[in-house]
């Protein structure tokens, strides 16, 4: 069997301190293997987010290890986690977050890592290329305020993509949007998953969107309380 690509080992992320402290993640301990699709459960305050951002080097934890792929993110410098984050993850976060006097091309090209071996063109190709996987390639050159949230939330997936990280991470991808555009944006993270082989890890309040998943990790008060 494979190397697991996401070591999540004992830990723990404190917010606060003194008597205003809230412990966020409980003796967290998760492995995640490549090509692997996992949903995270659990109702709102429960520790989702805050378990994504420590899993992408986003928020230290107080305590313990996050692995990617071998890596310990938590003894990164401050300089070189850009780089690490950049190659190894992408991160589709709720509320879109592109960048609004910049064309849907202009956000993924305002991504792409410089690359010793890949030429300036042809990560250009790669930012359209990217756009055509998610069905976005005719509206390139229109800004996000002309684009519906189905169609914005598309943009943020095809950004996510273009450094071709091992690993994509969504926080309530589907959050702003209507069901329907919702099962869209699902459809096409499912879609990811397959033909990339890429990991994906997904948090959700909503059961049946947790579906899309092969494996749900239930989170309750700071700890996973079932994982199948
Ligand atoms: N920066 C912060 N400072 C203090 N407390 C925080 C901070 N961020 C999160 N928390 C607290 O940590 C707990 C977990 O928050 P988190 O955002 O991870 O929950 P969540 O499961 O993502 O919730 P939601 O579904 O509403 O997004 C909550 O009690 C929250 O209030
Ligand atoms: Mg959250």
């Amino acid at each position: 069997m494979a190397n697991p690509i996401i070591q999540v080992q004992e830990v723990n992320k404190e917010y606060g301190r003194g008597k205003k402290t809230v412990a966020a993640l409980k003796d967290v301990d998760i492995e995640i293997f490549p090509g692997e699709f996992v949903s995270v459960l659990g109702p709102s305050g429960c520790g989702k987010s805050t378990l994504l951002h420590v899993m992408a080097g986003l928020e230290q934890p107080t305590s313990g290890r996050v692995l990617l792929d071998g890596v310990d993110v938590t003894l990164i410098s401050e300089r070189d986690l850009p780089k690490v984050r950049a190659q190894k993850i992408g991160f589709v976060f709720q509320s879109f977050l592109l960048i609004e006097d910049l064309t849907a091309f202009e956000n993924i090209e305002a991504v792409l890592w410089p690359s010793d071996e890949l030429k300036k063109d042809k990560q250009q190709a790669m930012a359209l290329e990217v756009l055509r996987e998610v069905d976005m390639l005719e509206r390139k050159d229109h800004f996000p305020r002309q684009l519906s949230g189905g169609e914005q939330q598309r943009v943020a997936i095809a950004r996510a993509l273009v450094n071709s990280p091992p690993i994509l991470f969504c926080d309530e991808p589907t959050g702003n949007l209507d069901s329907k555009t919702g099962d869209t944006i699902m459809k096409v993270i499912k879609r990811i998953n397959k033909e990339r082989n890429m990991t994906v890890v997904l948090v959700t309040h909503n059961e049946e969107l947790a579906k899309y998943a092969k494996r749900t990790l239930r989170m309750r008060d700071g700890r996973i309380t079932s994982d199948r």
